[in-house]
């Protein structure tokens, strides 16, 4: 069977995100099912429905992207118990111009890690029920990784065999999800 598209969106900007060593992970474990690409979401200008009229090459890009995937999966940090504004100004780009939504359709799975117990468990709410507005399918679950030194090795491999157990178990389910979406 072929590979699914996979656009992956870190939700965060920071360049040693523990979000994107998550992520980096989850590629590597899902490189079975998914051929994934990341999409780049730190260039974009703030959304300004005045930039509409003539929208700004990488906001177009990020539309472009999206609607290529046959599958999207988002790996959030969580802000002041929120998703963080990078993310935001993402899908805020992505779902316009109006009735021009690049989400709509889309098999969407969300997780994300933080150093706390539940860390991402709201951000994850949040993402969902923005997502429930735009997207095709978001896929079910609860994945709050976390994050600890050790957990993600040099190589994006997960160490502990329980944690990898349970991220292969999500992305397979998302992987069948949308394998049927996409048929
Ligand atoms: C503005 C701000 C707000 C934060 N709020 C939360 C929060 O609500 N819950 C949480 O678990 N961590 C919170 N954190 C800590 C993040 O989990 C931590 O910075 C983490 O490394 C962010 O993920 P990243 O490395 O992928 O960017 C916050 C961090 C910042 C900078």
């Amino acid at each position: 069977m072929a590979k699914l598209k996979l656009a992956v969106i870190v939700g965060s900007n920071r360049r040693d995100s523990i979000n994107r060593k998550l992520a980096q992970a989850l590629v590597k474990l899902g490189a079975n099912a998914f051929d994934a690409s990341f999409v780049q979401i730190d260039d974009l200008p703030m959304f300004n429905q005045d930039l509409e009229s003539e929208r700004p090459e990488s906001t177009l890009r990020l539309k472009r992207e999206i609607e290529a995937a046959d599958a999207i999966l988002i790996v959030t940090p969580e802000h002041n118990r929120s998703i963080p504004a990078v993310l935001k100004n993402a899908i805020d780009w992505a779902s316009r111009p109006y009735g021009r939504n690049s989400w709509a359709n889309k098999t969407v799975a969300v997780t994300g890690t933080s150093a706390g117990v539940v860390g991402t468990a709201v951000s994850q709410q949040e993402l969902r029920m923005i997502l429930t507005n735009l997207a095709g399918v978001v896929v079910g679950g609860q994945v709050f990784i976390t994050f600890k030194d050790g957990l993600i090795d040099a190589e994006h491999n997960i160490a502990n065999e329980g944690t990898r157990a349970f991220l292969q178990g999500f992305l397979d389910q998302f992987a069948g999800i949308a394998a049927k979406l996409a048929a």
